[in-house]
């Protein structure tokens, strides 16, 4: 659910301060009932009529981005540098990253213009498994992963349970190749989280987001999500007892 007056901004209709004043003068409808308040939310199925014409809502979209290195994960930056929307053309609508991933971080980043689903998604409640590939500093032992598993403390708190694998790695050059799944979304949780038992990390790739992985696409290539997994990743949103 969004608030009325920024899905009437988000279609053009004014600011999102004029919308305000455009609801609380009568004129804007839901479903045919007229809203005078503000503080009303929509879907995206619901009718908005302005003076009685209904607003353009545009079509949902949802995309599955490749991420690669040096790109912000934003529509827009204030310096300049490359954001992950330069990357997808022929898309016509204002999709939005959904949350992000570092600018030197490479991998599996979903983009939508739905604000419902990017919440659902976003929201601290839906503990989606979320599996990184990191390069880091020198050879954790067993012990500081069976640490990470049980949860170090970033910016004073607890990570919740996680799994560690070390996948590979290199005597000569002191380095290794993890694989670490969270099911928190913390900024800079991986890093932070190998900081914390002196690992720093060098080099990180979101592999997989719940069900979804990269199989078919390499840097800087993206795909539609289908119908079929928007569905289940809302299912499992909804089924993990969120009260949006
Ligand atoms: N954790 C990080 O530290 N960085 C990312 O980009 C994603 C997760």
């Amino acid at each position: 659910m969004e608030r009325l007056q920024k899905v009437m901004a988000h279609a053009g209709v004014a600011s999102r301060r004029k919308c305000e004043e455009i609801i609380l003068e009568g004129r804007v409808k839901v479903n045919g009932q007229t809203i005078t308040e503000l503080g009303a939310k929509v879907n995206q199925t619901d009718l908005v009529e302005v003076d009685n014409i209904p607003i353009y809502r545009e079509e949902p979209r949802y995309l599955l981005l490749y991420k690669p290195k040096n790109y912000i994960s934003a529509v827009a930056d204030d310096k300049n540098r490359p954001v992950v929307t330069d990357l997808i053309r022929g898309i016509d609508e204002r999709i939005y990253p959904i949350g992000r991933l570092d600018f030197d971080t490479t991998g599996l980043l979903l983009l939508t213009n739905d604000g419902d689903f990017a919440n659902l998604m976003m929201h601290p409640k839906f503990q989606v498994e979320k599996i990184y590939i990191a390069k880091v500093q020198n050879i954790p032992t067993r012990a500081s992963l069976n640490q990470l598993e049980k949860g170090v403390i970033i910016d004073g708190k607890k990570t919740s349970k996680a799994r560690a694998k070390l996948l590979s790695s290199n005597e000569k050059n002191q380095t290794a190749i993890l694989e670490l799944s969270i099911r928190e979304g913390w900024n800079h949780q991986v890093k932070k989280m190998f900081d914390a038992i002196g690992h720093p990390v060098m080099k990180l790739k979101r592999e997989r987001f719940s069900f979804l992985d990269l199989k078919g696409l390499e840097a800087g290539m993206w795909r539609e999500l289908t119908a079929f997994e928007v569905d289940k990743l809302r299912k499992m949103a909804q089924g993990s007892s969120l009260d949006i």
